[in-house]
């Protein structure tokens, strides 16, 4: 396609700080050769008839002046049969950031993008438009991503994914880290964790100015969801583990959500309001699949058994945990998604969601009792079951639940309690975040033999194909994290036969 050649090189880093450029960057009215366009471009949310276009003015140095951009998609790749075409006023109260819903376009087939401004032209995108809604689709590929801690490792695994055959990328979670961690780090943050907005934006801007990530935004539009990390490590609802001064928290929770809405590609209907902001959505791919992303940070109950400990939130159960008042999600989005599962008409659901939703003992070897990390579904097992049971309750349908966080790739099949299998899941492992120690997953292997496939050495992302009588989950791996120009290879590939709920090794 040659996307990913007309993208900027890997700018250069002065002193381990964002350098995206010099500090008095283009103006975008002046006509000097420097191109405003460093962050890249972006598509996403993709509807049968339009698909939300981003892109952001170099980050930093474009002052307090508001700036003309205009956009132009098209349906070739040279621009001579333009589709629509517009003009956004980008303004410093939202960093030059130009949210785009381009409308009037045809389903299911590939357009290509850019924006205009000073006498600049950005890198092309290509994104694709949904099916219609009375369309039946052959298949839909869904590409599936998380965990990219930008100091661990080289974006690597973006651009091989950039490089796949993908309709779509689902991100579900940590797309920034707030927060250095880990070892073995290739590069560095450069600054302290952020907690104020322009501290926020300065983080994205770092992790937009790679050139693998820009690459896997512009070759397929993204539907996108956050985790803990876009915020604070571990955070839930209104808490934060790392201070009891819960309105300076709020105060930060506003800010990220600011700067997440500022740097994804998310309609402008979506703009946060101070802390609070809306980001769970669902999207249709004609009679072939109902695609749901959730959040489950915003809203959730506090951990539970937590009372008197510290730490990583990895407790021995209690009475809490059981209490069918906590909720992962939030009463008005578990509503909403037992109401959307309702009425799905696809063969297929697929939700997307933040971490592995299987009940996993995380004790360590030789303990007696169970241990459940209270930060993920095992926290809020009475949500977990009724959000098994909306499922369950539409016969017929196939369920697919895709995840990330844990930084392994995993296979499982949920049911209920003992009863038969309602959904088959799938969890992509990261981008770059290190994973569990080999022994530390030999042993939850150990204890957990429902886990049908269990592996923390590798980084990548994870390729869905969904057919009408089939979903392939294909595990896709780089060879090496550290390694820049790295390879990739396909670890493991698992099926799901329609009307047979359940993976197998294919
Ligand atoms: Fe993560």
């Amino acid at each position: 396609m040659g996307l990913v050649r007309q993208l900027p090189r890997r700018v250069v880093l002065i002193g381990g700080g964002v350098a995206l450029a010099a500090p008095a960057i283009v103006r975008a009215q002046s006509h000097t050769s420097a191109t405003p366009f460093t962050l890249g471009v972006a598509s996403g949310c993709p509807r049968p008839d339009r698909v939300v276009l981003w892109t952001r003015l170099a980050g930093g140095g474009m002052g307090e002046a508001p700036v003309d951009v205009t956009w132009e998609i098209a349906e070739d790749e040279r621009f001579s049969r333009i589709a629509a075409r517009g003009s956004f006023r980008a303004t410093a109260a939202e960093a030059h950031s130009v949210h785009v819903e381009a409308g009037g376009l045809r389903p299911a087939r590939p357009y290509w993008y850019r924006f205009h401004s000073g006498g600049q032209t950005s890198p092309v995108g290509r994104t694709r438009t949904a099916p219609a809604d009375t369309a039946k689709p052959e298949r839909l590929r869904l590409g599936v991503a998380s965990c990219a801690q930008y100091e661990q490792g080289w974006f690597s695994a973006y651009r091989h994914m950039a490089n796949e055959p993908l309709d779509l990328v689902a991100h579900v979670g940590d797309y920034i880290y707030e927060m250095s961690w880990g070892q073995r780090h290739v590069r560095k943050h450069g600054t302290a964790n952020p907690t104020t907005l322009q501290e926020y934006r300065d983080r994205y801007a770092l992790y937009k100015s790679d050139p693998d990530l820009q690459a896997a935004h512009a070759a397929c539009p993204w539907v996108v969801a956050w985790d803990d990390h876009e915020v604070d490590n571990d955070y839930t609802n209104d808490r934060s583990p790392l201070t009891q001064d819960r309105d300076f928290f709020l105060r930060r929770r506003a800010a990220a959500y600011r700067a997440w809405y500022e740097h994804m590609p998310v309609p402008p209907s979506m703009a946060p309001s101070g802390p609070a902001m809306r980001i769970y959505d669902s999207w249709r791919f004609g009679d072939l699949v109902d695609l749901f992303l959730l959040d489950d940070r915003q809203y959730r109950s506090h951990h539970a058994c937590a009372e008197g400990k510290g730490g990583r939130a990895l407790f021995t159960d209690c009475a809490e945990r059981l209490d069918p008042k906590r909720t992962m999600l939030g009463a008005e989005q578990e509503a909403w998604l037992r109401d959307g599962l309702a009425r799905a008409r696809g063969r297929w659901t697929v939700i997307a969601q933040q971490t592995l939703m299987a009940e996993v003992d995380r004790a360590a070897a030789g303990a007696t009792e169970p241990v459940y990390w209270m930060d993920g579904w095992d926290g809020y097992p009475v949500g977990r079951q009724r959000l098994l049971d909306a499922m369950a309750a539409r016969r017929g349908a196939n369920h697919v639940v895709l995840g990330g966080d844990v930084h392994m790739y995993a296979v499982a099949d949920l049911r209920a309690g003992s009863g038969p299998v309602i959904a088959t899941e799938f969890v992509g492992t990261s981008i770059t975040s290190q994973g569990p120690s080999s022994e530390r997953v030999r042993t939850l292997a150990a204890h957990n033999p429902h886990l049908k496939y269990l592996r923390g050495d590798k980084r990548g992302y994870v390729v869905i194909d969904v057919m009408p009588s089939s979903c392939h989950a294909h595990f896709e791996a780089v060879d090496v994290a550290a390694d820049p120009q790295t390879g990739k290879r396909r670890l493991a590939s698992f099926a799901v036969a329609a009307g047979r709920p359940g993976a197998v090794p294919a």
